[in-house]
């Protein structure tokens, strides 16, 4: 138990109180597979926070005549109730409960939606506990004094309890998350913005192709599980830190080889771990591969500097600096949207985080 971030002393001064928060999804550069509890990663990752891809969540809080013993909640998405929703909310409260100990004097009428597709493999869990997180910690915020500071390392700290990756998408243009030597204020607790970025990462685009829309196969909760028993967990928890120690300076520098090596080679090793768990599973999709192999083809072609990354998922996320972005949408559209599932993309780049709306 975090004592620090236990809300204590709460007057509950509200019988009613309605907030509105936007959270992006974010996209891992060196990433998160493997974990313990309570939600806590075997590695250090960064990611960058998106701008377009979003999920939008109110929370209408209303005072309870008795406390209960659970968070009371209601969960509407895209205008229809979410039976299916409800487990891993509950989850979520029961695990942020000792932390916001006011929540069980409320019932909360939650309704939400994303600016993207639900299960696209657009990391919509991220988005929407990070989204939810905000609004908790809005509630709190009217009963205990928090500094912006505070606010802020609370919500993706509750959103972490939510999905890990979660954490990383309260504020921009990139987060990182787990305890790393080379990164001074970092925690497994909660996320914290990487600084001195180079200009030319904070407007980089991030073209999302939606190569396959269907459910995944393989849930990312079972993947992390995978890692437990996994012959090569130990070196891949040691190279993702290694990963994000080489990738800092470049960050910084802006060098976009090195990154492009550090970043693509983060997606492979990735799936490597799925296809070497116990039971193995590929998500990769043969469009996965051709996709890949065009933008091999182009980079050596032209010399743009576009690379990709992968998620638990199908998807490909094309990453480009800004500067080229006209050549690389044209690239895209004559080349790769042929292998989306109906020529589906959502273009999206580097943004902000949380914002009220
Ligand atoms: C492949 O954050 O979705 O996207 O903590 O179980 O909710 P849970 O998992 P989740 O895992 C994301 C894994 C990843 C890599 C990453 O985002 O770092």
């Amino acid at each position: 138990m975090e004592q620090r971030f236990v809300a204590k002393n709460a007057q509950l001064t509200k019988d009613s109180f309605t907030t509105r928060w936007q959270a992006p999804s974010n996209i891992a550069l060196v990433k998160y597979w493997g974990k313990t509890a309570p939600q806590l990663p075997k590695n250090a990752s960064v990611s960058f926070t998106l701008s377009n891809a979003v999920t939008k969540t109110e929370v209408a809080f209303t005072l309870l005549e008795e406390p209960s013993e659970k968070v009371t909640f209601s969960i509407v998405f895209e205008g229809e109730e979410k039976p299916s929703f409800r487990p891993k909310l509950e989850a979520f409260f029961a695990n942020i409960l000792p932390y916001q100990p006011f929540l069980a004097h409320y019932k909360l009428t939650i309704t939400s939606q994303n600016t993207f597709p639900h299960s696209s493999g657009i990391a919509s869990s991220a988005s929407s506990m990070a989204a939810l997180a905000a609004c908790l910690v809005d509630l709190e915020s009217q009963f205990v004094p928090l500094s912006e500071e505070d606010k802020m390392s609370k919500i993706s700290f509750l959103a972490r309890l939510g999905s890990g990756s979660a954490c990383r998408s309260t504020q921009g243009p990139m987060m990182a998350w787990g305890s790393h030597a080379a990164i001074s204020n970092s925690t497994d607790l909660f996320a914290v913005t990487a600084a001195n970025i180079h200009p030319v990462f904070t407007d980089f685009c991030d073209a999302i192709l939606l190569i396959d829309k269907g459910q995944k196969q393989v849930s990312s909760t079972l993947g992390h599980k995978l890692m437990h028993q996994h012959p090569y967990a130990e070196q891949r928890f040691a190279q993702a830190n290694d990963h994000l120690a080489e990738l800092l300076p470049i960050l910084q520098q802006g060098d976009l080889d090195a990154f492009i090596a550090i970043v693509e080679k983060e997606a492979l090793h990735l799936h490597a771990m799925m296809m070497t768990s116990d039971p193995y599973f590929i998500l990769m999709e043969p469009n996965t591969l051709s996709v890949i192999n065009r933008i091999w083809m182009f980079r050596k072609e032209t010399g743009i500097p576009v690379c990709f990354t992968l998620d638990a998922g199908a998807n490909v996320h094309v990453l480009y600096p800004n500067n080229v972005a006209e050549a690389v949408n044209q690239f895209i559209e004559a080349e790769l949207l042929q292998f989306c599932q109906y020529r589906q993309c959502v273009h999206d780049k580097v943004g902000t985080g949380i914002k009220k709306y």
